[in-house]
């Protein structure tokens, strides 16, 4: 008897306390970040561990990170919209302001049902792109979430799936090139509809009946970045111990991941269209082509 009711006592405790913990972890998501666009299309589920965007025929929507980091290897699991995403974009990207803005891009582009998603990449340096590469996936990014990572040191910028490198961006300030480093950026998705280019140049429309889109966050980990506070201070740069990741570079065994990737999965690369660039590749493609 007295034991039951204890162990009654003892049940209910770790109900109220694992209450207590739900709600005390609840919006995770609003912690980190503020929904910018399409306020009711965002929503946070599980407590806030999950956070999805919608995109219907009225509008998609997006959120920023509070955040502005200047280095950092951040973490985001993604999972993209599932079944018929022909002509939706879930972009991920870490972005500075102004004309002369930095930005290093995820993007993903849906496709009809079966058929796969492009995983376009793009690093921009003072308000200059046009250093795209894509690549199809070796999974489906639509059953499960999957882990990507942005890796952005003084040295290097690498983007990785799920740990395995499949793109590499390096500092070549010293052959004059220029290498985001000095302005601060922030954390960036939105969902959006873009099938006037997405799909093959507008080939395929969106089907609105399959409206609405849904594309969710979880894990969002920035343990390992500069954030950088009140336009001047970086939590990094008082000391010389910022962890593994600011000095992080290829290993030989990453390397040979990332070459399997590219030779495998990438289906276009700024860096060998001779066509687009008739009087000459942009420079670090030169640089990067003598190298391997
Ligand atoms: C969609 O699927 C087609 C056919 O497999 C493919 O050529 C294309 O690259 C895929 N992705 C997009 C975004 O069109």
């Amino acid at each position: 008897m007295a034991s039951s009711s204890s162990s009654v006592a003892v049940g209910l405790l770790i109900s109220i306390l694992a209450s207590f913990f739900m709600v005390s972890s609840a919006g995770k998501f609003n912690q980190d970040f503020d929904i910018v666009w399409g306020q009711n299309k965002a929503k946070e589920l599980n407590y806030g561990q999950i956070l999805t965007l919608n995109l219907d025929k009225e509008s998609g929507s997006g959120f920023e990170s509070k955040n502005e980091y200047l280095f950092g290897k951040i973490d985001m699991q993604i999972k993209l919209v599932p079944g018929n995403s022909a002509g939706t974009v879930t972009a991920y990207y870490l972005s500075s302001k102004g004309a002369n803005w930095d930005e290093i891009d995820f993007e993903f582009l849906g496709n009809v049902t079966g058929e796969p998603y492009i995983l376009h990449t793009n690093v921009f340096c003072q308000g200059k792109g046009n250093r795209e590469q894509q690549f199809y996936l070796w999974f489906d990014p639509t059953k499960d979430f999957h882990t990507y990572t942005i890796l952005w040191n003084p040295q290097r910028i690498i983007f990785y799936v799920d740990g395995i490198p499949i793109r590499e961006f390096e500092n070549l300030e010293s052959y004059g090139i220029p290498f985001p480093r000095h302005q601060p950026m922030r954390i960036y998705s939105t969902l959006w509809n873009a099938d006037d280019w997405a799909t093959r140049g507008g080939l395929v429309k969106t089907d609105w009946s399959q409206a609405p889109f849904t594309a969710s966050y979880t894990n969002f980990n920035d343990d390992n970045a500069c954030v950088w506070t009140y336009g001047q201070y970086s939590s990094c740069d008082s000391n010389n111990d910022n962890g593994a990741w600011y000095w992080e570079k290829l290993s030989f065994a990453r390397r040979g991941q990332m070459k399997w990737v590219q030779k495998n999965y990438m289906i276009y690369n700024y860096c060998t269209d001779y066509k687009r660039f008739p009087y000459g590749l942009p420079e670090e493609c030169n640089i990067k082509n003598q190298e391997f």
